[in-house]
C-alpha cells in the first residue's frame, strides 16, 4: 500500500488503483468538539459528539455498491458510505459518523421539493426528540470535471455509475459541510471537482447539527435545555425533554 500526501493536506491511499480520500488532522476548537455536559433531551441542541449512531435508509450509491471492487461490481461496502459509512477511520477515508452538472429528472426535482416541503410544514417539528432537516448540497451539484474539461473518473467505482472510495469520502466532505449550515443557507451547489476541505467545524455561535428551529433562534437551546429527572405533565417542564408517565425522560 502507498501513500501520497498533498499539500492540500488531501491524502490519497492507493491500493490495486483504488484511490480514497481521508482528512487527516482534523481538528477544531476542542469545546465545539467536545460531547455536552448533559446529554440532550432536545434534537435541536445536538452536537456532533453527542451522535452515538447513524443510520442510513436508501438505495445502492447509499449502500456503497461495486465501491471498492476492482473489476465488476459484487459487494455492498456500507461501511464506505458517504452517509452511514465508519470504515477506515476519518485520516483514510472520510465518512460522517467520522467524524450531474446534473440532468436531474423531473421526478428527482419534484421529489426535492417535496421533502423541502415537509420540512418548512412543521409536521416534524411538533416535539423536541425528533426532527427531519433536508440536505440540498448535492440539488445542484457540479460533476467532477477537470479544468480540461476531463472527467474525474476516479470519482466514479469500476461501474462508472456508483461511486468510489474517493467518490463517497468526497461527497462526505460536503454532506458534513451541509449539516452544520443553517437551515436556508444551506449550499445545493457542492462543487464536486474538489472536496469540501478543511472539513466543516461547528459553528461557535450554535455548535449543534443544525435544525430548522436552532437555525431560527439557536440561543433558547444554549445550556438550558436538558433533562432534569423531574416530574411533569408536559414536555416543556422537561426543558424540551420528554414526559413520560409524569416523569422527565
Ligand atoms: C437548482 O437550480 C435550479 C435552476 O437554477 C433552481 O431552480 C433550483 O431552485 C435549484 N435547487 C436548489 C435546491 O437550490
Ligand atoms: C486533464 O487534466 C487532468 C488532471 O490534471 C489530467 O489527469 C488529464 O490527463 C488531462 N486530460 C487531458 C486530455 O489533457
Ligand atoms: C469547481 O472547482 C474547480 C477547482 O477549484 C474550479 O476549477 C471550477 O471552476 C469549479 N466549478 C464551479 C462550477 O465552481
Ligand atoms: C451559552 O451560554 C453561556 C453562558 O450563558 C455563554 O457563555 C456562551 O457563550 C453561550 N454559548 C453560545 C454558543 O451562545
Amino acid at each position: 500500500m502507498m501513500y501520497y500526501f498533498l499539500l492540500l493536506g488531501i491524502f490519497f491511499v492507493t491500493s490495486n488503483a483504488v484511490m480514497d480520500l481521508g482528512a487527516p488532522g482534523y481538528t477544531c476548537d476542542p469545546s465545539l468538539m467536545a460531547p455536552s455536559a448533559v446529554k440532550p433531551t432536545n434534537v435541536h441542541a445536538v452536537r456532533p459528539a453527542d451522535i452515538n449512531l447513524v443510520m442510513a435508509m436508501g438505495d445502492s450509491l447509499t449502500a456503497g455498491y461495486c465501491t471498492d471492487d476492482t473489476s465488476g461490481c459484487h459487494l455492498e461496502y456500507r461501511g464506505l458510505s458517504f452517509g452511514g459509512g465508519g470504515d477506515r477511520g476519518l485520516d483514510n477515508h472520510i465518512t460522517i459518523s467520522r467524524k450531474t452538472q446534473a440532468e436531474l429528472s423531473q421526478i428527482a426535482i419534484e421529489y426535492q421539493q417535496a421533502e423541502k416541503a415537509i420540512e418548512q410544514s412543521g409536521d416534524f417539528d411538533t416535539t423536541d426528540d425528533f426532527t427531519l432537516v433536508v440536505q440540498p448540497w448535492f440539488a445542484n451539484a457540479t460533476l467532477p470535471y477537470f479544468a480540461n474539461g476531463t472527467v474525474n473518473r476516479a470519482w466514479w467505482a469500476v461501474d462508472c455509475y456508483h461511486f468510489s472510495s474517493y467518490g463517497h469520502a468526497l461527497l462526505s466532505s460536503w454532506y458534513w459541510k451541509n449539516l452544520l449550515q443553517p437551515v436556508g443557507d444551506k449550499i445545493s451547489n457542492a462543487n464536486l471537482t474538489v472536496p469540501a476541505l478543511p472539513l466543516a467545524c461547528p459553528d461557535p455561535s450554535c455548535p449543534y447539527i443544525r435544525t430548522t428551529k436552532n437555525s431560527m433562534n439557536c440561543q433558547q437551546f444554549n445550556g438550558t435545555c436538558v433533562s432534569n429527572g423531574g416530574s411533569c405533565t408536559t414536555g416543556a417542564q422537561c426543558c424540551g425533554g420528554l414526559c413520560f408517565n409524569l416523569q422527565c425522560m
